[in-house]
């Protein structure tokens, strides 16, 4: 491709000269790299265009005067500096295909390259939500077999597969229970929410138009029932609490908060994200769940979305169920349907979570996941998960402070800063170390109920090898510590395209376009 001086693109009319392209001030293989409009000249093209379609006569014969007017302000590069500039993009993330990812709370898993490979077949990749139902009979089917799969895993008896991630499904549970109570002209106000929780808990509720307050935790770990009890009034609409709980425990008193919640006439909303605890080994409906969402992305291994793209199905009571949002899978006589119709108990429905259905390339991977592994196998990666994590914790307890010492953690484990103590060395610093050494951080300073936590979550799809180079790297940092290379951590990273950022300048002043 060459670059092509004036062709396929206006020239600026303000004659604004090229961004002069930066120099790329890596270090060895890590390449910096600029925004692609520092990169990329106004005076050049990765297309040659023909002689015809780049002519003068363009305006009155092709394009009959539709010629663009104004400059369309995109860069101009060649292909291969085009190719370069992504890839060396995509070598500036972390990945969960080049290392453990330890993030806690975050699951991040490998993504099986066979659920890639299924839900690119053109058959589920290419077809539209507008196209005639009858043509779209195969993923529907689908869908059902997800939607089934699903529902008795977690022994509930009805499913929205439409939100998209797992915040989504939060909104729709709790869009569900305040219809539930609407139609029982009982218009509650609160939403009970324990201290650990998960941010979006409480951004949920109060996006759904409630107040929220919060339930204390006792020194183990776990919510405290006696809080609970107190204030659980005639306004409390649900209670949300995580289970197992961001602080890496299952909450041992589950059935009677359910119980308590009840009693007092609200709904319990589980927030499913860390399912993969427990997936095959607990039904979160015999525990008295009314609403759970649950991360595919977490539990059944699809990519994560970021806020959707993902999927966030959620599972409901019977109770709830007829406040599902639309559109609502059905199967008669004649295959299977998407409906909307205000028949039976339709009319209550919350309406729509999103346009359409959902995201059918997510229902492929997270199905395929499952019919791989068969129920039995998704029990053993509960028993995996909990197993990794329990072993990262065994190693690493001697040396760093684990916040709940006693008896095991389940998927992920938590430690907090008293290790650091006169050190001076903080979680932030540790945490910057880890990436000269090749890993990326673990979740840091949440969750808020211990001070400078540090969450690790191995998952089930690490081997032993790779958690002992994850280890041995962490306790050779804990080394460093005690012998007080504070240089090592307050100047790290060392060994990255960029250093330390402002974090909180990153945060308040976010610099989200690119200007001129
Ligand atoms: C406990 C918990 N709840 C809710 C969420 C929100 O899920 P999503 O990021 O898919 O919106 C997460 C995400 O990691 C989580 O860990």
């Amino acid at each position: 491709m060459n670059a092509v001086p004036g062709v396929g693109r206006p020239t600026r009319p303000d004659a604004v000269a090229s961004p002069a392209a930066p120099a790329h001030p890596g270090k060895g293989l890590a390449q910096d790299e600029p925004l692609i409009f520092e990169l990329g000249g106004w005076d050049k093209t990765g297309v040659d265009f023909s002689a015809k379609a780049r002519g003068g006569d363009r305006d009155s014969s092709d394009l009959e005067g539709l010629t663009r007017a104004v400059p369309l302000r995109l860069p101009g590069l060649s292909e291969p500096e085009t190719l370069r500039h992504y890839v060396r993009l995509s070598q500036k993330n972390h990945a969960i295909d080049l290392a453990l990812y330890p993030l806690g709370s975050c699951t991040m898993k490998h993504n099986p390259r066979m659920g890639e490979k299924l839900a690119r077949l053109a058959g589920f990749a290419d077809i539209h939500p507008l196209q005639p139902i009858s043509t779209v009979q195969g993923a529907l089917a689908l869908m059902g077999q997800l939607a089934h799969w699903l529902k008795t895993l977690t022994g509930m008896p009805a499913i929205a597969l439409s939100p998209k991630a797992g915040a989504h499904g939060e909104l729709c549970g709790l869009l569900a229970i305040r219809a539930a109570h609407e139609a029982r002209g009982d218009a509650r106000k609160t939403v009970l929410v324990p201290t650990s929780a998960h941010g979006t808990n409480p951004a949920t509720a109060a996006l759904a138009g409630y107040q929220v307050a919060q339930i204390a935790q006792t020194a183990d770990g776990h919510v405290d029932l006696a809080d609970l009890a107190g204030k659980l009034h005639p306004d409390v609409a649900a209670v949300m609490v995580t289970n197992p709980n961001t602080c890496g425990l299952f909450e041992r008193d589950v059935i009677e908060i359910a119980r308590l919640t009840h009693e007092a006439g609200a709904y319990f909303y589980c927030d499913g994200a860390n399912f993969n605890a427990i997936v095959g080994r607990v039904r979160p409906g015999d525990l008295g769940v009314d609403a759970m969402h649950i991360n595919l992305h977490k539990t059944f291994s699809t990519p994560h979305g970021g806020g959707g793209p993902g999927a966030g199905p959620v599972v409901l009571s019977a109770a709830l169920a007829p406040y599902a949002p639309i559109p609502w899978l059905t199967q008669g006589e004649a295959g299977f349907d998407l409906t909307e119709e205000a028949t039976g108990g339709a009319k209550s429905s919350v309406g729509r979570m999103c346009a359409f259905h959902g995201q059918m390339g997510m229902f492929v991977r997270a199905l395929a996941y499952m019919k791989s592994h068969g129920s039995d196998g998704l029990l053993r990666v509960a028993e995996d998960a909990v197993l990794n994590a329990n072993y990262v914790k065994a190693r690493l307890s001697g040396v760093m402070t684990a916040s709940y010492p006693d008896g095991p953690c389940m998927h992920e484990v938590l430690f907090d800063d008293r290790w650091l103590e006169g050190t001076g060395v903080s979680t932030l610093d540790f945490a910057k170390a880890m990436i000269d050494a090749g890993f990326h951080p673990m979740t840091m300073y949440f969750p808020l109920v211990v001070r400078g936590a540090m969450l690790i979550e191995p998952t089930e799809t690490e081997s032993r090898r790779e958690l002992d180079r994850f280890c041995d790297t962490l306790l050779d940092l804990a080394a460093a510590v005690r012998a007080r290379d504070v240089e090592r951590f307050k100047g790290a990273p060392f060994h990255a395209p960029l250093r330390r950022l402002d974090e909180t300048l990153a945060a308040r002043k976010p610099r989200l376009a690119w200007t001129l």
